[in-house]
């Protein structure tokens, strides 16, 4: 898409708001926070809802791409290029001088039909290179850190915890080398990710993804490949926190750091399952666990940012349990855009 073109998408900058973004930046003046905020949005909702996209430019510093720069959603049908969503939200981000995190180069759940009945057929790396070498670099000035590869655990039987994909089947447990150093390669200054959920709490589940993660980490550092942190989803689980202790926590926080590997928290948002409680409950229910998680996660030095999976819960991904129940509140601004005890519990985490 050409700038002219890209331009007539372009956004009226919104008065300067007291925000999350701007108290930062106050802040780093005074040496303050290192620890930046980001959030996910799809850029429909950025473009076409004002009173959203002012909230997003005065509250955060890093956005993520929910869509617009998954495999399957550039390139569905092979040969189709549908970049002008994932060009529209890097102009926005430069616009709004945000900082941009690339979500996901591999990603099993991302990979167009077509690719991954070829990888099964025929495992060519071209197919996968191809569309490492179209999104990368074209996005180089914004996007300052990519998920390269993203939820390669699973409890599928296998020893070291990888899940059975595509990509697994066709390259071997080598796909994930193979595809640190192409992303390196193209992009030689961002940070480069490996992101997965499942590591909070303190069960035998969680406990096998943990070794799983710091064994992968650890083989990778051993043989050079350009791995430069780790991603934890953070979604949290309101029937799970039971399991959820801040001392496991952080010392699985501690090991990954001790790897010289930085930390993104990279999904964080708080499902619920109890609506027949009130409202103000059900808010509490979620800030404290927010506290709980972004407190410890807070403490470690290597914790570069913490990213919650949107903002507002206007546009939650989260489901409840019964469609008459309204939205799932695990947030930081309600549906309306205000903030909530999870938006302070959060602002006071990254103050920390
Ligand atoms: O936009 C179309 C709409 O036009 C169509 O009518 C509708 C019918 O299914 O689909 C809509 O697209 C959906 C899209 O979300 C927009 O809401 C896709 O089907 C649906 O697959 C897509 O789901 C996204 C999912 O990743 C798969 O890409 C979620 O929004 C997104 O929140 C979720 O994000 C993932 C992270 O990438 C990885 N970690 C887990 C996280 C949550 O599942």
């Amino acid at each position: 898409m050409k700038r002219r073109q890209l331009l007539r998408h372009a956004i009226a900058l919104p008065a300067a708001l007291p925000g999350l973004a701007s108290s930062r930046a106050l802040a780093a003046i005074q040496g303050g926070p290192r620890v930046a905020f980001g959030i996910a949005a799809q850029t429909r909702q950025l473009l076409t809802d004002p009173g959203f996209r002012d909230a997003v430019v005065r509250e955060c510093d890093i956005l993520t791409p929910e869509l617009e720069m998954k495999w399957g959603f550039v390139e569905e049908n092979q040969g189709s290029a549908n970049l002008a969503p994932a060009d529209q939200m890097s102009n926005f981000a430069r616009r709004f001088g945000k900082r941009m995190h690339g979500h996901a180069l591999i990603w099993h759940k991302s990979t167009p039909d077509w690719a991954a009945s070829q990888m099964m057929t025929n495992p060519d790396w071209r197919i996968i290179d191809a569309f490492i070498q179209r999104i990368v670099p074209r996005y180089a000035g914004v996007v300052e850190s990519w998920d390269v590869v993203n939820e390669p655990f699973a409890d599928n039987g296998r020893p070291d915890g990888l899940r059975v994909s595509p990509f697994l089947t066709a390259f071997g447990p080598d796909y994930i080398r193979r595809a640190f150093e192409r992303a390196r390669s193209l992009a030689p200054t961002a940070k480069l990710y490996l992101n997965d959920y499942g590591f909070l709490y303190d069960d035998s589940e969680s406990e096998a993804r943990r070794t799983a993660a710091l064994r992968l980490l650890e083989a990778l550092k051993k043989h050079s490949v350009p791995v430069d942190g780790l991603g934890i989803q953070g979604h949290v689980d309101l029937e799970r926190t039971g399991t959820f202790r801040q001392e496991t926590f952080a010392r699985f926080l501690k090991s990954v750091a001790d790897m010289g590997c930085a930390i993104r928290i990279s999904e964080f948002d708080v499902r619920e399952h109890e609506t027949a409680i009130p409202v103000e409950q059900r808010d509490a229910l979620v800030a404290d666990a927010t506290a709980a998680v972004l407190d410890v996660a807070a403490d470690c030095p290597a914790l570069v940012s913490v990213t919650c999976w949107g903002l507002s819960d206007r546009y939650s991904w989260l489901p409840l349990p019964s469609e008459t129940a309204g939205l799932n509140r695990g947030l930081p601004l309600d549906s309306d855009l205000r903030q909530k005890p999870m938006y302070r519990a959060l602002m006071k985490a990254l103050r920390r």
